[in-house]
């Protein structure tokens, strides 16, 4: 079965009005290539990005969201605001939001059913500290992620689920994960989800990864059989490294 291949660049708390709409700019005059592009801008140039993005197949994405529908929750952003300036897709679960914002596997299973019912299309961000990978505990770790926030899911929910693996140890610091711990987590994940589902659902899930990707390892990422595409941070700012990811997909 072939899954859909994505890129999406998650800016973070980077870029101003003017520099989103320079770097968009710069993006747009690349050619389209047959994958799913996505951009996750700050929510303040979500409506900006929208615009310039209009006639291009970018979609645009968004970095969080709350999980009520409405309310005295000040600073945050609904489903229902995303959706009525036209955003589809949000990020939800990233390790930053985990570690700063203290986001627990019981919230973040409110905000998957929020996207879910709100018919987002929903990147959920897993992956292990560097402490549980050196006692041995990346597994169990990534595996309690998924069941505590996912597995509550129907069958048919699954359709509008994308993982995203992102060993924390990995995000911003250079250190990409070696080709051999990225595919035998995917495929572990894969696993994990034919066993609590099927086969055929397993296959037809995308899993990103995310952790230092640059033009120079994403060809090598991308070819691994259980990756199909990546989250991109820091290459994602540069329209000209971000651009390579996604020809190298
Ligand atoms: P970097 O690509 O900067 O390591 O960030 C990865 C990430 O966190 C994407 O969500």
């Amino acid at each position: 079965m072939s899954r859909e291949k994505i890129v999406a660049g998650n800016w973070k708390m980077n870029n101003d009005s003017n520099q989103t709409r320079s770097l968009i700019g710069d993006l747009i005059k690349f050619n389209q290539v047959d994958a799913t592009v996505m951009i996750a801008p700050a929510h303040t140039n979500l409506s900006i990005a929208q615009d310039l993005l209009s006639k291009s197949k970018i979609e645009v994405i968004a970095q969080n969201m709350h999980f009520s529908d409405s309310g005295a929750y000040t600073g945050e952003v609904s489903a229902q605001m995303l959706k009525s300036i036209g955003i589809n897709t949000v990020i939800i679960g990233h390790s930053e939001r985990r570690k700063y914002f203290k986001e627990t596997d019981s919230e973040l299973k409110l905000k998957v059913d929020m996207g879910l019912s709100s018919s987002m299309k929903v990147i959920f961000c897993i992956g292990e500290e560097i402490e549980d990978r050196r006692n041995n505990k990346h597994f169990e770790v990534i595996f309690n992620q998924i069941n505590n926030s996912l597995f509550h899911l129907k069958d048919e929910s699954w359709r509008k689920i994308v993982l995203a693996y992102e060993p924390v140890w990995a995000i911003g610091t250079g250190e990409t994960a070696s080709l051999v711990q990225i595919q035998e987590m995917h495929s572990m994940i894969r696993k994990n989800i034919a066993d609590r589902y099927s086969m055929e659902l397993a296959n037809s899930i995308s899993i990103l990864y995310g952790g230092s990707v640059k033009p120079e390892n994403s060809q090598d990422i991308f070819s691994l059989d259980d990756v199909d595409g990546g989250l991109i941070g820091g290459a994602s700012l540069s329209a000209n490294d971000f651009n390579k990811i996604i020809s190298s997909i």
